[in-house]
């Protein structure tokens, strides 16, 4: 559907409970007629918290010292993979902070072969979230086996980007943008996402958002609500930001009216909207989302990769946190898309 930067405003801003509803059972039909019933899995592996980075708002940033960093052994990602190759997930996404130290780069490229090794016979899709590299790093990763890659562009509006991040050449607006364009060039289905609900940011900053994921042809997006966090500087602004449930219902239309802009795309319901709501993610699916990433990393490390505070699924382990899924998406007749990559419709049709 196309849709004007001022009607995207409008409905961002919409207040009638019912007008609300309808956008989200649009999405969702725009959702089954262009992507179908199913909802992907992907197995979530946080591989590490260890992070150069000081973002503003992130939990595991670099400076914040009550946080016990950890590195997962190469034979617990694999232990972690094999869970999702044997739950019929088939994909997953190794996630963690950034890092560019040689060691890091090889151990990675060095996973990926292992993991597509272990799933010969039916092999695992491999989503990479590593942040900014540098090209050549994101083309060896490539050709190991990678095939999809997620980095948020956290806001499109560069001035608010600067406010969320520390100033220097570490945190810069424009390798970002030239990170997604090099992630996009080496081959990859690109997913981006912004935060919703940040301290200054308004809906004409959202709309632009939407926007932006247009203009640059993403295929996959991940977004969420902003959530504070006390171990950060952005806590000092937390009498600032929306209520949660607005924060919610917000983050809910950006995902309805993403899925009528980019039917084909692939959207995920985030595990931040849950946090916000027991059933965020479920009604995330009702509102046009189509990818769940259930986490895999093993208990004793997942307390430490709190990029938020109260993040589900903490007291849970791999296997608990797929039942209860199963559960839900059986009671709402919602089929998973079970031994597939599911990959980006919007990727295979460009
Ligand atoms: N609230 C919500 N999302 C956050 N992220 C980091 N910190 C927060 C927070 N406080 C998100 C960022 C990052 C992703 C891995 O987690 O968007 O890209
Ligand atoms: Fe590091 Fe990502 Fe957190 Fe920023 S948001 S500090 S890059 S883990």
């Amino acid at each position: 559907m196309e849709l004007d930067r001022g009607q995207i405003i409008d409905l961002l801003n919409e207040r009638d409970p019912q007008v609300v509803s309808q956008l989200f059972d649009e999405a969702y039909r725009t959702k089954v007629e262009n992507v179908g019933e199913s909802v992907y899995l992907r197995g979530l592996i946080e591989i590490s918290n260890i992070c150069r980075k000081n973002c503003l708002y992130c939990g595991i940033r670099s400076d914040n010292s009550a946080v016990v960093r950890y590195q997962l052994s190469n034979d617990d990602v694999l232990g972690a993979a094999k869970f999702a190759l044997d739950a019929g997930y088939g994909s997953i996404v190794i996630q963690g902070g950034e890092r560019q130290d040689k060691a890091f780069v090889k151990d990675i490229k060095r996973l990926i072969k292992k993991i597509k090794r272990l799933s010969r016979k039916n092999p695992l899709g491999i989503t990479l979230s590593l942040g900014e590299q540098p090209i050549e790093v994101y083309e060896d990763w490539f050709d190991a086996g990678a095939h999809r890659y997620l980095l948020r562009i956290e806001t499109s509006n560069e001035e608010l980007y600067n406010m969320i991040h520390p100033s220097g050449d570490l945190h810069s607006f424009n390798s970002r943008v030239q990170a997604l364009l090099n992630l996009k060039y080496t081959g990859y289905q690109v997913g981006t996402g912004v935060m919703i609900g940040l301290p200054f940011q308004t809906t004409e900053h959202l709309a632009d958002d939407l926007l932006f994921f247009r203009d640059f042809d993403i295929d996959m997006c991940g977004m969420g609500p902003y959530l504070e966090h006390s171990q950060t500087p952005m806590w000092a602004l937390r009498n600032n930001i929306l209520p949660p449930e607005e924060r919610l219902t917000l983050s809910l239309k950006m995902v309805a009216l993403l899925r009528l802009m980019m039917p084909d795309i692939n959207i995920a319901a985030t595990t931040a909207m849950q946090t916000l709501h027991p059933e965020g993610r479920e009604m995330a699916i009702m509102a046009g989302a189509n990818v769940i990433m259930p986490n895999m990393t093993i208990q004793d490390v997942r307390a430490n990769y709190q990029i938020y505070e109260n993040k589900l699924g903490i007291e849970d382990d791999a296997a608990i946190s797929k039942s209860k899924l199963e559960e839900f998406l059986s009671k709402k007749s919602i089929p998973i898309g079970l031994n597939q990559w599911g990959d980006s419709l919007h990727f295979i049709n460009r």
